[in-house]
């Protein structure tokens, strides 16, 4: 151990951002079982899991002097994307360039299937500058592009177990959290420049239309959900009766919409080739979590 200013540099030390939320919290519980020393950079110090082998430091994205101070001393850093913000890009850019001014040396980043400049899916689009950011900065990076999540899946459902949205017949491969999850550890625990400079769409095993994906989760949950097809401008109205932004409207049905292109028609082995085990389907997430669909009425 060795010492830089008033911080302590801890080498071989992971940085784990989002560590409160979902993905980071199973990646930082997954590095704590293996005995991985992890440094866990969260908004809200008492809500840091309490794990074997982790520190905690308190830092927002955007906060750029104190994720400065927070990775210092960290050699690779698990970027989880921020919450959808309209300024998320800039958080994000804070982020990494905090992250590099503070000599971390590599950028896993959490970003999204099919990232692209002019993405169906408006958030995609933040994902895809955030990548070209990363690059810019000449650090080492892996990019792990997740398809919409599995474990979300449930919730695309009203209380009236009704989809609706502008999917028109086009697939996702639904991806589990534990199975991306699984997928980072793999690669933060990787020999130094295995993955460096690849990208990986982590995706389920099977790509499926919103018609296939509420048939199945009708008669796996035997509660009756049911597909309603969309068009923009009706998934547009359907939703402006929340309240949320119009940025907001607009990335939750450009979602459905991302999904009608054949955005989402990604099938990818990065699941199994990452981590040994096959990705879990639709049916493999319902048997481990059967009350998935309880807010839907029978
Ligand atoms: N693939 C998909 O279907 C899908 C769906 C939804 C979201 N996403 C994206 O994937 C990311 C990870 O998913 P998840 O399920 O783990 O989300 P989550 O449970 O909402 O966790 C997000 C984590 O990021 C932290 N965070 C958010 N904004 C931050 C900021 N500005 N500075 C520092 N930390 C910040 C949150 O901290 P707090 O606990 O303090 O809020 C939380 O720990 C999401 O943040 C979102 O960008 C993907």
């Amino acid at each position: 151990m060795a010492a830089m200013g008033d911080d302590q540099v801890i080498t071989h030390t992971i940085g784990i951002t989002g560590a409160t939320g979902a993905v980071g919290g199973r990646v930082a519980a997954r590095l704590a079982r293996r005995g991985v020393a992890q440094r866990l950079i969260v908004r809200d110090i008492n809500r840091a899991p309490e794990l074997k082998g982790a520190s905690a430091a308190m830092a927002a994205y955007e906060d750029t002097a104190a994720f400065r101070r927070a990775v210092r001393g960290t050699d690779t850093l698990l970027l989880v994307s921020a919450t959808e913000a309209a300024d998320r890009v800039d958080q994000h850019i804070g982020a990494v360039d905090a992250a590099v001014a503070a000599g971390v040396s590599r950028i896993v980043y959490l970003s999204f299937l099919a990232a692209a400049p002019a993405a169906t899916f408006t958030f995609a689009r933040d994902h895809f500058y955030t990548e070209a950011h990363i690059r810019s900065t000449g650090v080492a990076f892996t990019f792990l592009r997740p398809s919409l999540y599995l474990d979300l899946l449930p919730y695309w459902a009203d209380e009236n177990g009704v989809v609706r949205g502008p999917a028109g017949q086009g697939r996702v491969a639904w991806v589990s959290r534990d199975d991306v999850a699984d997928a980072a550890v793999a690669v933060l625990t990787s020999a130094p420049g295995t993955h460096d400079g690849r990208t990986y769409d982590i995706t389920g095993p099977e790509a499926v239309t919103l018609s296939e994906t509420v048939d199945r989760l009708s008669a796996l949950t035997r509660k009756p959900v049911r597909y309603l097809p969309e068009t923009w401008e009706e998934a547009l109205a359907s939703r402006r009766g929340s309240g949320a932004p119009e940025w907001a409207i607009e990335g939750w049905a450009s979602s459905y919409a991302a999904i009608a292109t054949g955005e989402m028609n990604v099938v990818s082995p990065a699941v199994p080739d990452l981590t040994g085990h096959p990705a879990q389907s639709i049916e493999g997430f319902l048997r481990k979590n059967p009350s998935a669909l309880t807010h839907v009425h029978s």
